[in-house]
């Protein structure tokens, strides 16, 4: 049984296949609509979400499978008091797979310890978020037509912006890969990716607190949110939240090629008035996520048409 907790929980070789897949589903979407005819998807989102939650829901029912879950924990026992591992427990008898999105690090790999199903992590505190990591590929590879020889700009709270680890966990693994971190010395990434990922792979990388300098250089700008929830101190968060504001004044000082990728929620990071610009790929790719999931479903159960 396989589980996916970490994006390097797929070698290279395994990525490429679901990616394929993926391509192949977004091709042909009509050749999967019965591969998971009986099965099951539990989404058990412990901490609020959109796209996740509902892509994961939308990519289950493409594949003519069904799904039960909750959307907060609030509406689940764990408001009563049960650990993640007794609730697994429970899923397992009532579905074939679950997608878990929890505030905890590290909750899901508990989870996948006491699980009989494969678990999904989607989403684990300011961790790690592999799905939103294969959204993001699957974005750079249909647009890019590669996943190498890349400069990618990564702006603004890379300290809690978990899809900001994960990606670049992932994209260290291919060829001539070179990173500018743009964000405030407070929200600078993590010590355990910087010295773990970047500097033990030899990844060429910079550090700058400006966004303007950059844009030229950059093939990809991935754009995030601060994130609100992570902060214990309100203050600082207003203090932060504005940081960066991609604006069409911005983009002027942009390559012409250069793709604007956001996980999404925006917040005021991304002005409304990029959206129309061709380089704006955020709301492509959604479309991505739905059918990267089906992809990393099928896989997980084994299925194939
Ligand atoms: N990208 C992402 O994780 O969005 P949600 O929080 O809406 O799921």
């Amino acid at each position: 049984m396989r589980h996916l907790l970490n994006p390097l929980d797929l070698s290279v070789e395994e990525l490429t296949n679901v990616l394929d897949l993926a391509a192949d589903i977004e091709k042909n979407p009509d050749k999967y609509r019965e591969v998971c005819k009986h099965k099951k998807l539990a989404t058990l989102f412990y901490e609020p979400s959109t796209r996740t939650r509902l892509s994961f829901e939308s990519a289950m029912i493409n594949l003519g499978g069904s799904v039960i879950g909750f959307s907060s924990a609030d509406s689940s026992s764990a408001s009563k008091g049960e650990s993640v591992a007794d609730t697994i427990r429970v899923i397992s008898c009532y579905a074939d797979i679950c997608a878990m999105r929890h505030p905890k690090e590290g909750a899901p790999t508990v989870a996948a310890e006491f699980s009989r199903i494969p678990v999904i992590n989607a989403g684990d505190g300011g961790h790690q978020h592999p799905t939103q990591t294969l959204t993001d590929l699957m974005t750079i590879r249909s647009l890019k037509g590669r996943l190498d020889n890349l400069t990618i700009g990564f702006c603004g709270d890379l300290k809690f912006g978990r899809t900001v680890h994960s990606l670049i966990s992932a994209l260290v693994r291919h060829k001539n890969i070179k990173f500018i971190l743009i964000s405030p010395e407070e929200l600078k990434i993590p010590d355990h990716i910087r010295e773990d990922v970047l500097i033990a792979n030899n990844i060429p990388f910079e550090e700058v607190t400006t966004l303007d300098d950059s844009l030229a250089d950059l093939d990809i700008l991935y754009m995030t949110r601060v994130q609100k929830e992570r902060f214990f101190n309100e203050e600082e968060y207003i203090r932060l939240k504005d940081c960066y504001i991609l604006t069409k004044e911005k983009m002027e000082k942009a390559n012409e090629n250069m793709l604007i990728l956001h996980p999404l929620p925006r917040v005021n990071e991304i002005s409304v008035e990029i959206d129309d610009d061709p380089r704006a790929v955020y709301f492509k790719q959604v479309q991505y996520g739905v059918y990267v999931r089906m992809a990393l479903i099928m896989t997980l159960l084994g299925l194939h048409v």
